[in-house]
């Protein structure tokens, strides 16, 4: 039998169990740094070392972090849905927790590009990039990361991916960066949609969702549950 398919759109609060910051709420990472200072083109032009300095201190962490227990719920989902998570994170923790099918809309932490040609993607050796650490056509590697003012890519394939979704479920995300916040508006009429965020979200577009409002391990845990009784 076909497998209903589940798409999850999910942002920082998936991580935040795994000790990850989130960015917009209290004590979160946009109140201790500017935006505009470590993650932006212009930063990058202005204060390479800053944002060189900023991008290795969350992938130093990332290698001292493990998945949570949301990351894998959704990875016992797979037992029964074809499973599709759509992440604006860009630490690796769905992959190592072993979710099959993840795309990164903002970036990776783990890989760095070309700063003159972004088909040179590198999975970085360690945690530290340097000033002075070139690709193969002699330009500063840079983060692979989507900075402000970027084209986010990956936007097309996750809105047609959207609208494929059978069950879509929203998890740990403010939903305050467009695109990707608009995305759920490729979601089929009728479809059933979830959000899981102990925070106050604004929910007024989405139409009949049904919000979930636990912290990602907790509410992951139950809805996934849910989900697999009803198979
Ligand atoms: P935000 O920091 O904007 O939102 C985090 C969300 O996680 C909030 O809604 C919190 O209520 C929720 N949250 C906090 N603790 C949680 C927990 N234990 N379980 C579940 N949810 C929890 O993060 P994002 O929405 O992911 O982009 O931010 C989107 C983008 O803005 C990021 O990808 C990043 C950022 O600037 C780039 O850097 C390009």
């Amino acid at each position: 039998m076909l497998k209903k398919r589940i798409v999850v759109l999910s942002g920082a609060g998936i991580s935040a169990e795994s000790g990850i910051k989130t960015f917009r709420d209290s004590g979160g990472l946009w109140e201790e740094y500017d935006i505009m200072e470590v993650a932006t083109p212009e930063a990058w032009e202005r204060n390479r070392d800053l944002v060189l300095e900023f991008y290795n201190q969350r992938r130093k962490q990332l290698y001292e972090v493990e998945p949570n227990d949301a990351h894998y719920a959704l990875v016992e989902l797979e037992k029964a849905f074809d499973v599709h998570i759509i992440t604006q994170n860009v630490d690796d923790l769905h992959e190592r927790a072993g979710s099959s099918q993840v795309m990164h809309l903002h970036g990776e932490l783990k890989k760095v590009r070309s700063s003159v040609d972004e088909s040179l993607i590198y999975d970085l050796d360690g945690w530290e990039l340097k000033a002075g650490d070139k690709c193969e056509k002699g330009s500063q590697l840079r983060p692979h990361i989507v900075w402000f003012g970027e084209p986010v890519e990956m936007i097309p394939a996750a809105a047609e991916l959207s609208g494929t979704a059978d069950i879509y479920v929203i998890i740990g995300t403010s939903l305050n960066v467009y695109p990707a916040a608009g995305l759920v508006s490729y979601v089929l009429p009728g479809t059933p949609i979830y959000l899981i965020d102990p925070g106050e979200i604004n929910v007024g577009y989405i139409p009949g969702v049904r919000f979930i409002k636990e912290r990602a391990g907790t509410g992951t845990r139950q809805l996934v549950k849910e989900l697999m009784g009803e198979v």
